[in-house]
Order: C-alpha cells, then structure tokens, then sequence
C-alpha cells in the first residue's frame, strides 16, 4: 500500500505525513500541523510513485555529507518559516488615505493572521477606530492599533508591541505635497517620519521587509537603506511600492485594446524614471508604435501633486 503524500503550499514539494510532522514539530502544536496538514493537497498516484522515484534515486547518489548538510539547511528553514496564514503585518499610517484601504486589504488577506495599525492621534479618523471596523470582519485577522501623539512619542518607545513579530511593515505614513511646498520639503518631512518608524522597526522586527509608500519614494528608499545597513541589517528587505503604476499602465493597455495586460514597470516612481515595458507583454505590443510615447507620459486623470 503506497504511502500517501501531500503537497505543502508553501514550498510546493510533496511530503509524508511523518516527514511533514517531523518537519513543523518544534514549531508548531500537534494540532495546529495535523489541521494545516487537512488543508494540502493529496498527491496523485502516478506524479507520487515519479516523484518517490526520483527521490529514490537522488538518496542513491547523494554523498553522506551532502545529505547532512542537506538536513541541517532544512532544519534552519525550518525554523524561521511559518506556514501561511500567520503573517504579522504592521501599517504605518494606517488611518490615512492609503493607509486605510491597504488595511482592508491586509485585514482580508488569507495569508494574514495579525495586523497592527500605528497613526497619530491627530489623524482625521482615529486609528482604533479603523481596527475596531475591521477586527469585525469574518475571518481570523486579529486587528491592534497604536496612537503616537504628534511631536511627542515615538514609534522606538510606545510602538514596541504593535511591531514585535512583523513580517511586513508598510510605510504610507508622510504628507501629501500642499500648493507651495516643492520636493525637497516633503522629502525633509517625509525622510524624517519614514526614519523614526524605520529605527523602531530595526530594534523591534530587524527580520521584517519594509515596503515603503510614502512620497518621494526614489529618495526615501535609498536613505531609509542607508540607515538599516547602518544597524547591520540587510538592506535588499527595505522596497518601494510601485505597483500602483504596473497597475495603470495595464489599465491603460486594456482602455485601448480591451484585453488584460501585465506590463512590468522598472525604474522608480516618479516622472521619467517610471518606465513601463509596454513591449513585454502581448497586449502592450499590440499598441501602435506612435501611441506609445503619449501612453508614458499620460497622467493619471487629476492632478496629484504629490505623485
Ligand atoms: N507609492 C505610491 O504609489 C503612493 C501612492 C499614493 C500615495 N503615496 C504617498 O503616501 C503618503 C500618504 O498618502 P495619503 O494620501 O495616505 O496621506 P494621508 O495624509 O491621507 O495619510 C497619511 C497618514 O499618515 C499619518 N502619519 C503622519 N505622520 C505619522 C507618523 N509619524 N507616524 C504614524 N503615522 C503618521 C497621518 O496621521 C495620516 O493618517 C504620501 O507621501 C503620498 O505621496 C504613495
């Protein structure tokens, strides 16, 4: 009687139930590893006698040493992984005007089990009462927030609780540009709030990756890295988020052409550096070569200064 294999999600490669156990024992209850293990799938007969066979084969060949270090490789990954489903993700600025709908998302995601939102009290709407709204959602997010008190506290000494434990934390806390003000101020104003979540960040969740949002992104990514490196920590963990304009520029190829694009977009994301690669896709290089250059450059329907 064959051994039935199952597929864990999170690295795609089939197991036995006891290789499965063995692996998330240590860090995870009974429990929980026997309920997330009714949640993979079972592997077909003929792909599970392939697969064992191929496995087979390999435990053959494999020297001692290398099937040690094999071992003890999947051992530390074991460790430091968690199955999905139990991300902590933290919102910095999640009362704003992105950081709002970025919360719902996060508060729906399956793949979120905690999220903490931090605002100031002078938000326009109190961040309590943006998880109290979503800690009601269906599902098994549980929702925190923590208030900092404009000029007064700081995220290193009172957003301890909400930051301990994340894996992610998205940074749209900053200001919009207002009439008068030119790049270089909100560069000032929004470096300095993305530096002190930053630093608290480091000392409480060094292992999370911090995706930053905020305005000017092509300048606060660089010097947001620059800080972390100066802690020791990896900088490739600190990113901007650009995907809002993967997600125009395949709105506007579908405007066009009706049909759905994923049109990637490398550079940064301001003006010209924003370069989406409308020919990488099939959709985007059905375009009339002429239109192309009006497509780059087409704004986004009003005028968002601070974009
Ligand atoms: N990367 C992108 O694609 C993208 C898209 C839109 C907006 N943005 C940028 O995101 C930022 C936020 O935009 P918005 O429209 O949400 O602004 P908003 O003013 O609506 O929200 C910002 C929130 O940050 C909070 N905040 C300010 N300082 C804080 C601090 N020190 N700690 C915690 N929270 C703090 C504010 O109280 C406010 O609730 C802006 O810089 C904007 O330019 C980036």
């Amino acid at each position: 009687m064959p051994v039935e294999r199952r597929v864990d999600p999170t690295d795609g490669s089939s197991y036995t139930w006891e290789e499965f156990s063995d692996f998330y024992t240590g860090q995870y209850k009974k429990k929980e590893i026997a309920a997330y293990w009714e949640t993979c799938t079972v592997l077909k007969k003929g792909k599970a006698a392939a697969k064992a066979k191929a496995k087979s084969k390999a435990k053959a060949k494999a020297a001692p040493k290398a099937k040690a270090k094999a071992k003890a490789k999947a051992k530390a990954k074991a460790k430091t992984r968690k199955p999905p489903g139990a991300f902590k993700v933290c919102v910095c600025g999640g009362a704003g005007g992105i950081g709002q709908p970025l919360c719902l998302l996060m508060a729906e995601s399956p793949l979120v089990s905690e999220l903490a939102i931090i605002d100031l009290n002078v938000a326009a709407v109190p961040a309590p009462g943006v998880a109290a709204d979503l800690s009601h959602l269906e599902g098994k997010c549980k929702v925190s927030s923590c208030v900092l008190t404009l000029n007064e506290d700081k995220a290193i000494d009172k957003a301890g609780a909400a930051l301990t434990g994340c894996d992610l934390v998205l940074i749209p806390a900053g200001v919009p540009r207002k009439p008068g003000q030119d790049r270089k101020d909100l560069l000032n104003i929004n470096a300095n709030i993305a530096k002190g979540t930053v630093e608290a960040v480091a000392k409480f969740a060094p292992n999370a990756v911090v995706g930053l949002i905020v305005n000017p992104v092509n300048s606060v990514v660089p010097a947001m890295c620059e800080l972390w490196k100066k802690q020791g920590l990896d900088p490739k963990k600190i990113v901007g988020i650009s995907t809002l304009d993967v997600v125009r520029a395949n709105k506007f190829v579908y405007e066009i052409t009706g049909k759905q694009a994923e049109i990637p977009v490398i550079g940064g994301h301001a003006g010209k550096t924003i370069l989406p690669l409308f020919s990488q896709d099939l959709a985007g290089r059905s375009i009339d070569a002429a239109k192309i250059p009006d497509l780059d450059v087409r704004p986004n329907g009003y005028q968002h200064q601070h974009q």
